[in-house]
């Protein structure tokens, strides 16, 4: 078997999850069960950025201690995965032990190799981003951009990673493994930043101004910058299970440059570890244009749309909608449009019509095909045609496509279906009139049966409760599951379902029949 280790970026726990934290989790928890299907031993690592300026500061706002705090923020967040059916492996905490004694190992077997010194650290300090700011981030007119809220100058002794001497690696190392970023557009832009010198990076805060940290080993009076805690999650929370390199890290692209791009891959290095073997950057989802943040009032809570829609209409619109890489406008709009066309009126639809056929025509037993004719055949051929283009897709990420070939598909049995119009053939007592209904019964059952298995890492409570009522218990190899055959022959279904009931007018709670 093999092995496939993933992870998501880790959030800041200060404040609420929204639908860009959702985003991440589920398109992470897409790629792990797609994985996991096609045979490998996958290991999913979420967790909590529990550390920093802006968890200190949002404790001391409440007044609460800081470890109570993200104890209770931090559930929250999981929860949320928990909700959305995130089939993590590990859930990782920077404020656990076992964390916290990497994190400070690591710092001191750099300190011994000369990597680290301390200096005077004169510049300016983004806590939004808890990122260290350039003369360069400025906008043309000397204000700094809205991303990083609140920008302060810091004039204090601190420690230093030699980040600098390996520039020339790193560039060497990116140009060498092109596929190291996902989508490659932006390996460009990396090489762009690292056009100019690097600073060596500040890894230190003295603990009068932040206490809410790992003390340095080798300094007690000082705690460790957290993008240097937090990035190390990643090899942390797996260091004793022997799975580094991982896979991929999924993160969005707001913390591609400099953290994961530049800072990750040089402390790793410096480490002696390998480099993963790649980072899948994600785009925004974005309101009215702009990022939607924690820090603006009106971002999205993923839990409203999922206690109206349920979650796999949550999973699957957020899928469906978004490129990976690219951005994408939230709007209830849109989410209405994709619910009612594609989930609604298309699959929630074919099921429907298949449970009520095979009830009022076949006892509620699906009969055996018999022999296909054109319309049969077409449809099977369309089959193996969308599958076999599917499988590539989402190998290379790109869901929203597969998505869309797949309800292509599904269009096309409902279109089946008006063509065959069993409520006419269940009407005539001739023998070749009624095997075509038994053909055209156990057709739309088996194109229904494959559909919800080809997006079964998307939606997989839907593709769960769909077998359940085709009576069908599927087996363990997940490609010998979208082979077009005669599972299904035989299968006692139930007489309804409903998947997706019609959402009413805004404000009002969806009619539940
Ligand atoms: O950056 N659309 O935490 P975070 C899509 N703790 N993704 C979004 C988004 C949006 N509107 N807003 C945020 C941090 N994200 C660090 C990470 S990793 C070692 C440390 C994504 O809570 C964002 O891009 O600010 C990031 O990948 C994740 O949510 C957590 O963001
Ligand atoms: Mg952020």
């Amino acid at each position: 078997m093999k092995s496939f280790y993933i992870t998501t970026a880790i959030d800041y726990v200060n404040g609420s999850p929204h639908l860009g934290h959702a985003y991440e989790k589920v398109l992470t928890d897409v790629i792990a069960r797609f994985r996991r299907q096609m045979g490998d031993q996958v290991h999913f690592l979420t967790g909590a950025d529990e550390h920093g300026q802006k968890v200190q500061a949002s404790a001391k706002k409440l007044g609460v201690d800081a470890q109570k705090y993200v104890d209770e923020t931090s559930a929250v967040f999981r929860a949320l995965y928990d909700r959305l059916g995130v089939s993590y492996d590990d859930f990782i905490r920077t404020t656990e032990p076992r964390h916290k004694q990497v994190v400070r190992a690591i710092l001191q077997q750099l300190f011994d190799k000369g990597e680290i010194y301390q200096a005077e650290y004169k510049g300016f300090y983004s806590t939004r981003q808890e990122q260290f700011l350039q003369e360069k981030d400025r906008n043309p007119d000397g204000t700094w951009p809205e991303i990083f809220g609140e920008v302060t100058e810091i004039v204090e002794a601190n420690y230093f990673f030699k980040l600098r001497q390996y520039q020339d690696w790193l560039i060497g190392f990116l140009t060498e493994n092109e596929n190291f970023i996902f989508p490659r557009f932006r390996q460009k832009q990396v090489l762009e930043f690292l056009k100019e010198p690097l600073n060596d990076l500040c890894i230190s805060r003295p603990k009068e101004r932040l206490e809410w940290g790992i003390p340095l080993p080798f300094d007690e009076n000082y705690v460790t910058y957290v993008w240097f805690d937090a990035l190390l999650n990643y090899y942390s929370a797996v260091a004793e299970k022997g799975l580094w390199p991982a896979d991929w890290n999924v993160i969005g692209k707001d913390i591609l440059v400099p953290p994961h791009a530049v800072y990750w891959p040089i402390m790793l290095k410096a480490c002696g570890l390998p480099p993963p073997k790649g980072l899948l950057v994600h785009g925004w989802w974005l309101q009215s244009g702009a990022k939607m943040s924690k820090s603006k009032g009106d971002a999205v809570n993923p839990l409203e749309l999922v206690d109206e829609f349920g979650v796999d209409a949550f999973r699957y619109f957020l899928i469906r909608e978004m490129n990976v890489g690219q951005d994408s406008e939230f709007t209830r709009e849109q989410f209405l449009v994709r619910y009612n066309s594609e989930l609604a009126n298309n699959l929630g639809n074919l099921v429907n019509r298949t449970l009520n056929m095979t009830t009022r025509f076949a006892g509620g037993v699906l009969p055996a095909a018999e022999a296909a004719e054109e319309p049969e055949k077409e449809l099977r051929a369309l089959w193996e045609k969308t599958r076999d283009e599917c499988i590539p897709l989402a190998e290379g990420f790109q869901f929203h496509t597969a998505l869309e070939r797949t309800m292509a598909f599904v269009t096309a049995t409902n279109a089946y279906i008006e063509k065959r119009a069993p409520w006419k053939l269940g009407k005539s007592a001739e023998p070749r009139e009624q095997a075509l209904l038994r053909t055209s019964l156990a057709t739309m059952a088996e194109a229904l049966r494959l559909a919800v298995a080809l997006i079964q890492h998307v939606t997989p409570s839907t593709t769960e409760k769909i077998n359940g009522v085709l009576g069908y218990a599927p087996g363990t190899d997940w490609r010998e599951e979208l082979v077009w055959g005669a599972k299904l022959d035989g299968a006692k279904v139930a007489g309804a379902l409903v998947l997706f009931p019609r959402p009413a007018p805004a404000g009002k709670p969806p009619a539940t029949s």
